[in-house]
């Protein structure tokens, strides 16, 4: 291809690419498929592989997070980045109307927004590209964290409209309650501790060193301020409006008010509302319309006198402290839990409370028997916030942390710098082994889809599944019969699960099926702590064999991009223990995968939750080859076509049923070399 051509393609696949981007992250209203988004996103690599000196500063492939950062650039803000004046009261917002009204009379408008929990940003674009994101830092200076801040989709590389000067708009990083849940949960499957609510994950996160580990990570982003007025229009509402246009994502949850009472209409409202959505507001912030007004108003030297922050406060209630427990995770982490009086807050009734670790009961000096207030804010578990001493008898003591573990009786373990206590006996502890075993399924490890937490627990309980290996032991005729029945508890019903044949024989194939996994995810599987799904990857394609792994030194492993030594730690001690040597050479003989497989070394996520179906016959690979490359991908293979089937791989000769069937429900057919394409230049 020449140049010219390489150029129009690559401009047009940027274009497209951008205006899908725009449709599925800023309108959440897509217009093609994963599949299709993902294959033009393959082409333009490509072409910019073969071109580079050709790739747009704007291209949506920088997206994915370029080369780590050390330190941060300090940049000094244009336009000072100032807080806003907080109250939790509404009297002080009548304050803030009379105030504002002495000021500039009484044609006054003001513009109620939600407030978003996040951390604020400003983004600079010159020419309608994005040149450069910073963060508040003292409000004077902050960090350049701009490759980070262009890994978030819903943030316009290019703008839609623009004028050639440079333009900055700020706005809030967050991530929303769905993604933080679903991130926090793969934190702890691998023993990393959870982040302790959206917001520190997001500020986190903006300033972590490596932009694809970003990449990663759910940020979003609103916008909510054009400083300095530069769009030249009249009102903070027009500009909302102008910037939407732009392309950029700004919340429609915003009420022009004319006084004070539609100002607490739309608090009222959203201090109820803000349950439904799928991100924290911690209030509402109010803004005097007009753009004239706002400059006669001007500044304090910490805050604009235009604006104020009304904050909701967290519902409150006093209950007895009736007792403690200790609830042991599935990576040994110890939790301690108060089990309270029943009290009635914010519409539901409270009978348990975290209390996260021992630090925090003693700070709290909490005793059995104390009157507690417990508070429920932003977040879903209540949380107790302090302790009404005037009420403390004489008699109630401190209460001392366990020793020991309250499941399997092993003396607990504490690292100093961490706030956690442990139970160490990680292969013998009741919720550590289940906790391994589900990971061991899970869709991203082995994906042995057939088995979940209900019926790995019943195998454990029935004395088949003590560790990992044990999978592969299992004979249908040890399962089949076996039943368990659930209590109803919480207003649900009992239940009963039941190894009936079908049940019995899906789980048998999916543990056979699950032989066929890639060496990387088997890696993943192990369960070894810190080992996520990306250090995996990196010990198999660096050491390709299993018994290299395990017999790796330290030094070798901190050599590897992207493992230190917490890592390097966490992996030999768990290769040294015997009980681990004697669980790889069970899997090994099994069959499992225990060295990277050279002809197909291309391993990614790419197909990750996609199920595939192989049929006919192919020019270059057998079809066992290509399963085995779905997988290598993160894909599932399946034998029938159904309604969930994802895609068709078809050669020659697949039966025209086959072929009639995938139209019927309208799946993609792919020939050997549209499959071959999309998982190439990973
Ligand atoms: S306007 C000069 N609008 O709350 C005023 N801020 O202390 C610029 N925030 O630092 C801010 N939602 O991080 C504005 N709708 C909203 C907001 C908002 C959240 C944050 C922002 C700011 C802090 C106020």
């Amino acid at each position: 291809m020449n140049k010219e051509t390489a150029k129009k393609n690559i401009d047009k696949l940027v274009e497209e690419l951008q205006q899908h981007n725009y449709n599925y992250y800023v309108l959440s209203n897509s217009t093609i498929s994963d599949f299709e988004f993902d294959n033009m996103l393959k082409d333009l690599e490509l072409l910019e592989k073969n071109f580079p000196d050709l790739i747009r500063k704007d291209s949506p492939t920088l997206r994915v997070g370029g080369a780590p950062t050390k330190d941060f650039q300090t940049v000094v803000h244009k336009y000072p980045m100032l807080s806003l004046a907080n109250t939790y009261s509404e009297e002080e917002i009548n304050d803030f109307d009379v105030r504002t009204r002495k000021i500039v009379g009484d044609d006054v408008e003001y513009v109620c927004e939600l407030k978003y929990d996040g951390l604020s940003i400003g983004l600079t674009y010159q020419n309608g590209i994005l040149k450069q994101a910073v963060t508040r830092g003292d409000g004077v200076s902050g960090d350049d964290v701009t490759n980070n801040i262009r890994t978030i989709k819903s943030i316009p590389l290019k703008l839609k409209k623009h004028s050639t000067e440079d333009f900055e708009i700020r706005g809030e990083i967050f991530i929303p309650l769905d993604g933080f849940a679903e991130m926090n949960k793969t934190r702890e499957d691998i023993g990393e501790q959870p982040f302790a609510n959206p917001r520190n994950a997001a500020s986190g996160t903006v300033k972590m060193q490596d932009p694809t580990e970003v990449a990663k990570r759910p940020l979003d982003c609103y916008l909510y301020y054009i400083p300095g007025n530069q769009l030249k229009l009249n009102t903070h509402y027009e500009s909302l409006q102008e910037a939407v246009k732009m392309g950029f994502k700004v919340s429609r949850n915003v009420a022009v008010c004319k006084n004070t009472k539609e100002i607490f209409e739309f608090i009222n409202d959203w201090d109820k509302g803000r349950k439904q959505l799928n991100f924290e507001i911690d209030g509402i912030v109010i803004k005097v319309n007009s753009y004239a007004q706002q400059k006669q108003l001007g500044f304090t030297a910490k805050n604009p006198r235009w604006a104020i922050a009304y904050k909701f406060k967290a519902e409150k209630a006093e209950t007895i402290l009736n007792s403690i427990s200790y609830q042991v995770g599935r990576t040994g982490a110890v939790t301690p839990v108060a089990n309270l009086k029943p009290v009635q807050l914010a519409g539901t009734v409270v009978k348990r409370a975290s209390l996260h670790n021992s630090d925090i009961m003693k700070s709290l000096d909490i005793r059995i028997g104390d009157y507690v207030y417990v508070e429920k804010g932003g977040e879903i578990i209540p949380k107790i916030v302090g302790i009404n001493k005037s009420k403390r008898t004489k008699n109630i003591h401190p209460v001392d942390f366990i020793k020991n573990c309250p499941e399997c009786g092993t003396e607990l373990t504490k690292n100093e710098n961490e706030a956690a206590h442990y139970c160490p006996n990680e292969d013998h502890c009741p919720p550590q082994i289940k906790g391994k075993l589900e990971h061991f399924i899970s869709r991203k490890a082995m994906n042995i889809d057939s088995l979940g937490e209900g019926k790995i627990e019943m195998l454990y309980e029935s004395g088949l599944l003590n560790n990992i290996s044990d999978f592969y032991k299992i004979r249908y005729e040890d399962i089949i019969g076996l039943e368990k029945i659930i209590p109803g508890k919480d207003g649900k019903k009992e239940s009963k699960i039941s190894f009936k044949e079908k049940t019995a024989s899906n789980i048998i194939n999916g543990i056979n099926e699950s032989k066929k996994i890639p060496f990387a995810r088997v890696i993943f599987a192990l369960g070894i702590r810190y080992v996520g799904e990306t250090v995996a990857k990196k010990l198999a394609t660096s050491f390709k064999t299993i018994d290299n792994i395990s017999s790796a030194s330290y030094e070798e492993l901190v050599e590897v991009d992207e493992i230190g030594e917490r890592i390097a730690n966490s992996v030999i001690a768990w290769f040294s223990k015997d009980e681990h040597k004697q669980i790889i050479s069970e899997l090994k003989n099994v069959g499992l995968n225990h060295e990277i497989d050279v002809s197909s070394e291309n391993i990614s996520n790419i197909l990750d939750g996609k199920t595939f179906v192989v049929s006919g016959v192919f020019e270059n690979h057998s079809r066992d080859e290509l399963k085995a490359l779905v997988e290598n991908n993160g894909g599932k293979n399946t034998s029938s076509i159904s309604s969930k089937t994802g895609y068709v791989i078809a050669g020659e000769n697949m039966g025209p049923a086959k072929k009639a069937k995938a139209e019927k429900f309208g799946i993609p057919i792919l020939s050997e070399s549209d499959f071959i394409e999309l998982i190439s230049n990973n």
